[in-house]
């Protein structure tokens, strides 16, 4: 049985007054039934880490370098962020692979460098709205797939994060048809180059434009365990129905 598990993204947003929703996202999931797992600017992993200590929140980064240390300005390492309190961290978002240049192969890289720090790659795949017209969706996921998920992946230390880009901060969602189908295929490539163990045991997640309002309906689709949360993750007020949305689903 997957365990569930509800992200969240905060991208390039918050300060410390944004952590009172951390804290109130916390009180209120005590119990929680799926796993939580927020991410935060990095400036705020730490203080981050501390308010989630003891509760069942996770926290993770939004990045990592593919090297361990060096002479490399302005980045943080996958060690750094475990060392910092985080768990986990998301690589291959779509703004890092448009923002960045960033391509399969380091995406590979940062990913396996944070297996080989402990933690949990979240890797984002997803499509173009020009390569969803064009139809070629499912090409576009299986390169990304070859191309950014590392040989040592297992249902601990990889999550997969199925984000179409055009549903990316628009409002706008595919169909549950269009999900589930994407998910499928992910499930069965998975298991064509893992091994039915690892590839049933690890988790797909839907993101783009997840709210309240939909959340559910996302849930019932098969092979969804969760989703990725951008905008809606960053007041407690949004997040906390779409865990709740979850752990009913
Ligand atoms: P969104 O972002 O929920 O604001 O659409 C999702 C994401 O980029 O992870």
């Amino acid at each position: 049985m997957r365990r569930k598990l509800a992200a969240g993204n905060w991208k390039m947003n918050g300060i410390s007054a944004g952590l009172t929703e951390l804290q109130s996202l916390a009180a209120t999931h005590a119990d929680a039934d799926v796993d939580i797992l927020i991410c935060p600017p990095a400036t705020l992993l730490h203080r981050a880490a501390e308010i989630a200590q003891d509760t069942s929140i996770r926290i993770g980064g939004q990045d990592c370098h593919a090297n361990a240390a060096g002479a490399h300005t302005g980045d943080i390492s996958a060690q750094m962020l475990g060392d910092a309190g985080a768990t986990a961290v998301i690589v291959g978002h779509s703004e890092r692979r448009e923002d960045h240049d960033e391509r399969n192969e380091d995406v590979r890289a940062k990913a396996k460098a944070a297996i080989d720090a402990g933690l949990t790659a979240v890797i984002c795949l997803g499509e173009s709205l020009a390569q969803r017209e064009a139809a070629n969706t499912l090409d576009i996921i299986a390169g990304q797939m070859s191309g950014s998920i590392p040989d040592l992946a297992t249902g601990e230390n990889v999550v997969i994060a199925y984000e179409p880009i055009w549903a990316i901060g628009t409002g706008k969602v595919p169909t549950l048809e269009q999900i589930g189908e994407v998910h499928d295929f992910i499930r069965a490539r998975l298991e064509r180059r893992f091994g039915e163990g690892v590839g049933r045991s690890v988790r797909l997640l839907y993101g783009g434009s997840v709210k309240p309002g939909n959340a559910a309906d996302i849930f019932a689709v098969p092979n969804v365990d969760g989703a990725l949360v951008g905008g809606a993750s960053l007041k407690a007020a949004d997040f906390s129905p779409i865990i709740s949305a979850l752990e009913t689903s």
